[in-house]
């Protein structure tokens, strides 16, 4: 029996219908499927101008009732989350969800005892092991909003988080494993705290053993913590717009932004959303390869698969480790139905080549999925084939850190997949293609912006600490409507394909960067004077980073390694090993207009390599640093 709402495309195409001749009886629908404290008086309450936007008015709800309590009679010992160490050899760990239930409601414990309020934000930098997933969802019971910041960030970046948020307790773990390495966690955590006088307790998970710096009456093991606490611990009745986290995301500016979600509409959002996305049965085991530091490991690792019901499969190490078959190791051995990864992850095992996918069987895949950039016409037909032995359906997934979850996608086996497009609106979903002047395209066989013309449960709320912020990223650009920062093209069929950002932000891997971020890093390095950052069209991560420095004066005899080494040393230090640049290339000066700003469009160009094609130059306050720009490019 599928547990989705959607079973055949005339279904979809009624519902679709429905969704948007009445949307506020449509999620007051979906609202229904969820157990509430107590009912909401007024579905929706939306103003895109201001920007305001409640839903489900008044209700009360706490996301962890949803995915652990009210499955426990019924499903108490079915598997709810399966997590697959780094090394292949260590044990799994497997939770039912009577087991999570109780983890859950120790941690939370933990946290209460710790001196963790309704309200109070916590930070949480840890590695892919359980404990995350029981943190993230142990902050949620007790209504103090998570901010998980990705691992893989550096202590300063970690130190922007937690200052944005005020956090006064950090969760995080001794060390890491990773493929190989073994990354101390603990030390960029102590790293960080120096510059954040408001913490006051960080609770650290051993994982790796390593001896760490314990710092009395601030630091404490969890393990010391637990011998504590009791399972005990009731749901916090949360208001439906009460927050349920806060993810920092990059934009055009340097500085990243906490994206709010709140409780009520992220929960009904996250569990429509999967459940017809993904089309699961009831024995079926389903695994996301995310991060449960970006918002796929929140929405559809963690909260959506539970809220449903679903067995969820948490890997902590690296798709290469001990080599290039992992992946598909992993699948065998939990016979997964559900596959859901990264286009770069795919591009990335392709080039291992097919040999080594040939040992595996796979045969229990049903439904695979990718998110977070494009996928390119190859990589979906090699997943196709050699994944999915052209069987599978693959839902390709477009949505955002700021919409919660899943906006435009097939919905497996339901409507029909075409490689490279995200391709239907989902139920609910309004999305609009705009021009540059702010008209709505409404033709088919069309490109434009990307915008979202009402409001959806799932929807960021606001940017942390500033309103005016939310307000002017993404109601501005088009009056009254959501801008997605995304450039899209319509079918003849109405259909979506989504070209890629359009504003000054970078999606390497799927991770988000904007130029500006970065280019404040390399500007910390003494011997550079300017920079000027672009992405371009990379095999295997997407979009690389290619990076325009000018050296100072003194500076000017330094080799490409040198500056190299030293762009990489303050990218490391400020955001962390992913957004190191892949190409840097020295120049005497940048193209820039009369009013002094930087012509990215031409760097762009030349970045592509599309030099016959620069464009118009004549408007440049120094056209002749063209050529040689083009001349020295790398
Ligand atoms: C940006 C959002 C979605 C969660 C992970 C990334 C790009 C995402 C797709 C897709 C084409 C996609 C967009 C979007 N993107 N999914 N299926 N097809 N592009 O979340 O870090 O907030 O990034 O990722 O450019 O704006 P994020």
């Amino acid at each position: 029996m599928k547990t989705s709402d959607i079973h055949s495309f005339a279904e979809y195409e009624k519902t679709y219908q429905i969704s948007i001749a009445q949307p506020e009886a449509f999620w007051a629908e979906q609202a229904e499927k969820l157990t509430w404290q107590k009912k909401w008086d007024k579905v929706l309450e939306w103003d895109f101008v201001e920007p305001n936007i409640q839903w489900f008015v008044n209700g009360k709800i706490n996301i962890t009732e949803n995915c652990l309590d009210r499955h426990l009679d019924k499903k108490g010992d079915k598997v709810a989350l399966i997590w697959e160490p780094n090394d292949p050899d260590e044990k799994c760990i497997q939770y039912t969800f009577k087991e999570l239930h109780a983890e859950v409601g120790k941690m939370a414990n933990v946290l209460k005892n710790n001196g963790v309020k309704k309200g109070d934000r916590v930070c949480l930098y840890m590695p892919m092991i359980p404990e995350l997933a029981i943190s993230i969802m142990a902050c949620a019971r007790i209504g103090a909003p998570h901010s998980v910041v990705f691992a893989g960030f550096s202590s300063q970046a970690l130190v922007g988080r937690v200052e944005d948020t005020k956090a006064k307790v950090v969760l995080t773990s001794d060390g890491a494993y990773r493929g190989t390495k073994t990354i101390p966690i603990k030390t960029v955590v102590d790293e960080a705290v120096l510059s954040c006088p408001l913490v006051d307790k960080i609770i650290v998970v051993q994982r790796t053993g390593e001896d760490v710096n314990m710092q009395p009456d601030r630091d404490v093991y969890l393990h010391d913590e637990l011998k504590k606490v009791n399972a005990i611990c009731p749901p916090e009745a949360m208001d439906a717009e009460d927050a349920l986290f806060i993810l920092y995301t990059s934009g055009s500016t340097g500085k990243p932004k906490g994206v709010v979600h709140t409780t009520g509409g992220y929960s009904v959002f996250v569990d429509y959303t999967f459940r017809n996305v993904f089309q699961m049965e009831e024995d079926d085991i389903y695994w996301c390869t995310a991060d449960i530091g970006w918002v796929t490991g929140h929405s559809y690792l963690v909260y959506g698969p539970l809220i449903a019901g679903a067995t969820t499969v948490m890997f902590e190490g690296v798709p290469t480790y001990p080599n290039s078959g992992r992946f598909w190791d992993v699948i065998d051995k939990y016979k997964i139905t559900h596959f859901y990864t990264a286009p770069t992850a795919i591009r990335a095992l392709m080039a291992a080549g097919e040999e080594i996918v040939k040992p595996y069987s796979l045969a229990s895949l049903r439904v695979l999925g990718s998110v977070g950039e494009p996928i390119n016409e190859e990589a979906w037909q090699w997943y196709n084939k050699n994944i999915g032995k052209e069987k599978c359906p693959i839902v390709d997934t477009w949505w955002q850190t700021e919409t919660g979850g899943i906006m435009i996608s097939s919905l497996a086996g339901v409507t029909p997949c075409f490689p490279t497009m995200a391709a239907y609106p989902l139920p609910g979903i309004q999305p609009v293609l705009m021009d540059k002047d702010g008209n709505e395209i409404t033709d088919n066989e069309v490109e434009g912006y990307l915008c979202i013309k009402f409001p959806w449960p799932g929807m960021l709320r606001t940017t942390y600490g500033d309103h005016e912020r939310f307000k002017k990223t993404y109601f501005s650009a088009y009056k009254g409507k959501y801008f997605s920062g995304d450039g899209a093209r319509r079918d003849s069929r109405g259909l979506y394909r989504i070209i890629g950002r359009v504003d000054d932000v970078i999606n390497v891997s799927g991770h988000r960067f904007g130029t500006a971020e970065i280019e404040n890093a390399i500007n910390q390095n003494i011997k550079i004077v300017e920079s000027a950052v672009v992405g371009y069209p990379h095999d295997i991560k997407g979009q690389g980073i290619y990076a325009y420095v000018i050296l100072t004066h003194d500076a000017e005899n330094e080799s490409i390694e040198n500056v190299k080494t030293m762009i990489n040393e303050t990218i490391i230090k400020e955001i962390g090993h992913i957004a190191k640049p892949d190409k840097v290339q020295i120049v005497k000066d940048l193209p820039k207009t009369r009013s002094g700003k930087i012509m990215r469009r031409i760097l762009r160009k030349i970045a592509e390599n599309e030099i016959s094609n620069v464009g118009d130059t004549s408007s440049l306050l120094n056209p002749q640093v063209v050529e040689d720009i083009i001349q020295g490019r790398v």
